[in-house]
């Protein structure tokens, strides 16, 4: 089925992004048409400064928690590697407060990993509802608009096949990256209605000697 098919009660599928520099534009997950929102952000030179020493250390770091907006921040804070980067928790902080805000939650699931090699280096889509991501530093995600995928060569289809030679995407300037800083939200195929046009996304390639700091948050409960 092409991604123009005409769904069983007449509404043509079609999604869109949702792009600004305005932190309210996350709100726009909500709309039916929406696949993707990105909130335009840059760190506060502090935030920045503290993200970089980490990804220039030598840490290790692949923290995953249950955290509120009430206690983000102790418990971000316990993990030595953290213990003096009061701003990047802080940023990471308002974070979780603004998922947990937006989606009516209580808590949500946080992980913040320092990655050296890509993660998820075949696009894909998620199987959840929605997924808050953020790059803080390094190359950050890449994604596909709508209409530039083939969603019938995704997944079991592309198997043994590179994203260069499986047809996922349908034209060379298709890739779309973020910035590091930038906030997204990630529209998965277990989202209402959205099981076949959910956002299509892959890790970056990272260069040797490189690393990213990576914040996802998801649901829990
Ligand atoms: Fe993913």
């Amino acid at each position: 089925m092409s991604n123009q098919a005409i769904l069983e009660n007449n509404t043509a599928l079609f999604r869109r992004a949702a792009i600004s520099d305005q932190p309210n534009i996350l709100a726009d997950i909500y709309q039916d048409d929406v696949n993707i929102a990105i909130w335009q952000n840059e760190l506060s030179e502090l935030a920045t400064q503290q993200t970089n020493d980490l990804r220039q250390s030598s840490e290790h770091l692949n923290m995953v928690l249950a955290a509120t907006p009430d206690n983000a921040m102790a418990q971000l804070m316990e993990n030595h590697a953290l213990a003096d980067k009061t701003a990047l928790c802080q940023h990471i902080q308002i974070l979780l407060d603004m998922f947990c805000t937006l989606f009516e939650l209580k808590r949500a699931g946080l992980r913040l990993t320092l990655l050296d090699k890509a993660m998820c280096p075949k696009f894909h889509v998620d199987k959840i509802p929605c997924r808050l991501v953020s790059t803080l530093g390094g190359p950050a995600t890449e994604w596909l608009a709508f209409e530039d995928v083939d969603y019938t060569k995704l997944g079991l289809a592309s198997v043994g096949l590179s994203d260069d030679e499986s047809g996922v995407y349908l034209h060379e300037n298709a890739i779309q990256q973020m910035q590091s800083g930038d906030v997204a939200l990630l529209k998965g195929s277990g989202w209402q209605n959205n099981q076949d046009a959910a956002l299509v996304h892959r890790s970056p390639h990272v260069a040797n000697n490189e690393k990213r700091l990576v914040i996802t948050l998801d649901f829990i409960d």
